[in-house]
């Protein structure tokens, strides 16, 4: 990382991609400004096949490629055919971003995809919430044991700083509270259904711009939020919480005339998630669609922008708004994690 830092991709899609994107964008800029310098070694991705060179893969070819044929293997070059444990343990890579997909249950393969790299002493940034959510501790421990840092900005409204906010710009402040939209998918759906909107095409439009997960089962039953509010609790608060102690509901119950009558009383349905930790130590959580009136701060966060608060001794309630889903906004927070381990190994 002090000197060039050599990526390895584990999964490709809408994140991986956007951040290759911003990356490409801005080579020169992050030289020049951050004497960030990089080069991508390899890319590993169940569906679109793996390649790996370790004098470096053009990345411009890389995104052509995947955009006309949804498939990377067909790269003139490099070693095909590794798979992604494999392409984390035996490239060169000292940085891997892991990007594949979320499955809060069991956090696979993303667990194992952390495990192998903090095991070989490679730096791993992610936006995967399922290793987060539920063995955030025990990889943060094994990342310190191996000399390694674990970053991890984009579990939570994505590029929009939210756990670096907390965890740095807002230490020791006595954080006890948050409370916010933290699920971009549903945002989105319920402001077009407020539009006059279907559901069902709603949900196809989230899905079409890159905001909703791989199966968006996990937007729409609260899931997603589910596992920020598991994070945010666990990193930012302190807690131990597990998913079955948080009450959760999803926005699939809420139909167009709900969405109507809200309107009638000044009202508008927002999927809200928090925590509060109790002066006796327990923490209560809970994700569930609220019916707020209009002059709350939250009623006018629409799209698939997200809103935090945190709740502060020192400050009162600090809130931060900004985007929570989609391609560039995710792959943006890799990069600010990637910037932020290359600062504190060079400073
Ligand atoms: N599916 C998620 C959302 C992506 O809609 O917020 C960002 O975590």
């Amino acid at each position: 990382m002090k000197d060039i830092t050599r990526i390895c991709f584990v999964g490709w899609g809408v994140v991986g991609q956007g951040l290759a994107e911003i990356l490409l964008e801005q080579e020169k800029e992050l030289k020049e400004k951050y004497g960030f310098e990089y080069k991508v070694v390899a890319i590993a991705d169940k569906l679109k096949g793996s390649v790996y060179d370790e004098k470096g893969l053009d990345l411009t070819k890389l995104l052509k490629l995947v955009k006309e044929t949804g498939k990377i293997d067909t790269y003139p070059g490099g070693i095909k055919g590794w798979d992604s444990i494999q392409t984390i343990t035996e490239s060169n890579a000292n940085l891997i971003v892991e990007a594949s997909w979320t499955d809060i249950n069991t956090g696979e393969p993303a667990i194992s995809h952390v495990k192998s790299a903090i095991g070989c002493h490679k730096h791993v940034v992610m936006t995967n919430k399922g290793p987060i959510a539920l063995a955030v501790k025990e990889l943060l421990k094994m990342a310190k044991k191996n000399g390694v840092q674990l970053r991890f900005e984009g579990t939570v409204l994505s590029g929009t700083p939210a756990i670096n906010l907390a965890l740095k710009n807002l230490a020791g402040s006595k954080i006890t509270k948050f409370a916010g939209i933290v699920n971009g998918t549903t945002n989105y759906i319920l402001t077009e259904m407020e539009k006059g909107l279907k559901y069902q095409d709603a949900l196809k439009q989230a899905q079409e711009l890159g905001y909703a997960e791989a199966d968006p089962t996990a937007d729409v039953e609260g899931y997603d939020a589910l596992g920020k509010v598991i994070i945010l609790a666990n990193v930012v608060l302190g807690a131990n919480l597990t998913k079955n102690q948080v009450l959760c509901q999803g926005i699939t119950k809420i139909t167009s005339k709900d969405i109507e009558d809200a309107k009638q009383e000044g009202k508008r349905w927002k999927l809200i998630a928090g925590a509060e930790l109790k002066e006796d130590g327990s923490i209560v959580a809970s994700v569930k669609p609220l019916k707020i009136p209009l002059t709350h701060p939250l009623a006018s966060v629409g799209g698939p922008i997200n809103a935090l608060t945190f709740t502060t001794k020192y400050l009162g309630d600090v809130t931060i708004i900004g985007p929570g889903a989609g391609r560039e906004a995710t792959g943006y927070a890799l990069l600010t994690d990637i910037l932020d381990i290359h600062r504190n190994l060079t400073k």
